[in-house]
């Protein structure tokens, strides 16, 4: 018996109605994403037939090379969220300040912060890239646009957070709260709908055992750091073994795996990143939400990702995320909490 047949538009108002409260507006966001999703994977699926690959020549707020689709995605989800009346401001990863809304346009309640296109470094080969949203409630009076206020909150206050990978299928997945599930949407693009695929998605633990590090980074690493890996490889002493290396270079590809099979995915601080690589607001706590919310933890190294305080639109973090088994380990070899080989053999 096939199961129904559930588009994410059907799951969003099923979602609202288990809050009598609900303005509706909420859901008018989420619906408005998912436009931008479709949009943004159309082209991604056209890229190498048509003019989008390659780089613009441009240089991002961080020094990065702009591929041609990061500025179509950009684009693609400012257009569908400028007008509509759900946000005060919106924060982008390529753009140095907040984006206001247009002046003819109706103020709303919310915030929209995304990386419009994460793992561009990969367009050019055809390997999977993603898009990453989170969502807050506006905390400056209404009537007036967006400040940095509204914009600089800790990611346990996110409204819902979520990611697309355009893979070999397109997938939406999000959550509204790290009580409310993860739900993945796969796109059918026969129809044009987002249908319910993975209903409540829970993080396996115990996990699988595939630990997710970029390892030409190892020498720039940090001792603990580098007995930790050791420890997955089994090397040097520190046990465990039997694990798995994937690395993929798409931070949203890379955590989608984690989130389905279980593991570790880690970017941590090193001697040329000492603050690690990857954006609180935009990368680390949508997806710290969403793996939360599936059973899972998000870490900087010793603290909650949900918990930090951003004070700036970019700044960055140490990253681990995944099965929470594993963050634990990672924690406690961080901090200096398991022996050391030697040490043992000393005891
Ligand atoms: P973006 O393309 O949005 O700048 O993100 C790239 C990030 C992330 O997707 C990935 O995990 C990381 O860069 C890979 O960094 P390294 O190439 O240093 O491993
Ligand atoms: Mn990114
Ligand atoms: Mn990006």
């Amino acid at each position: 018996m096939r199961s129904k047949v559930v588009t994410i538009d059907r799951h969003i108002i099923d979602q609202e109605r288990l809050h009598p409260g609900a303005s509706g507006r909420f859901s008018a966001l989420l619906y408005d994403i998912a436009l931008a999703a479709k949009l943004i994977s159309r082209e991604v699926n056209m890229a190498g037939l048509i003019d989008v690959l390659g780089r613009t020549g441009e240089i991002n707020v961080h020094g990065e090379a702009v591929e041609k689709l990061d500025v179509f995605a950009q684009e693609a989800i400012y257009k569908a969220m400028d007008h509509a009346g759900h946000l005060c401001c919106m924060v982008s990863e390529e753009c140095d300040h907040i984006i206001s809304i247009p002046d003819q346009f109706e103020l709303g309640p919310y915030v929209l912060l995304f990386d419009p296109l994460d793992g561009s470094s990969n367009i050019n080969v055809n390997v999977s890239i993603g898009t990453i949203f989170s969502v807050h409630q506006r905390i400056t009076p209404r009537g007036r646009p967006g400040t940095i206020k509204d914009c600089l909150q800790k990611g346990s206050r996110q409204l819902a957070a979520g990611y697309i990978v355009y893979g070999s299928s397109t997938m939406l997945v999000y959550t509204t709260g790290i009580d409310q599930g993860v739900h993945g949407f796969t796109l059918d693009p026969s129809i044009g709908e987002f249908l319910l695929s993975h209903r409540d998605i829970r993080i396996p633990d115990p996990p699988a055992k595939i630990y997710s590090v970029n390892e030409a980074y190892y020498a720039r690493w940090s001792k603990n750091q580098q007995r930790l890996v050791d420890h997955f490889r089994g090397l040097n002493g520190e046990g465990g073994g039997g694990y798995k290396s994937r690395y993929i270079g798409s931070l949203v590809s890379d955590f989608h795996r984690t989130l389905l099979q279980g593991g570790i995915f880690m970017y941590p601080p090193d001697s040329r990143a000492p603050g690690g690589k990857l954006r609180i607001l935009y990368e680390a706590a949508p997806l710290a939400m969403v793996c939360k919310a599936a059973g899972g933890r998000a870490s900087d190294g010793s603290r909650d990702i949900l918990d930090i305080e951003p004070e700036g639109l970019h700044d960055r973090t140490p990253l681990f995320l995944g099965s929470a088994s594993l963050v634990d380990l990672a924690e406690d070899y961080l901090a200096g909490r398991v022996e050391r080989p030697e040490e043992e053999a000393d005891s």
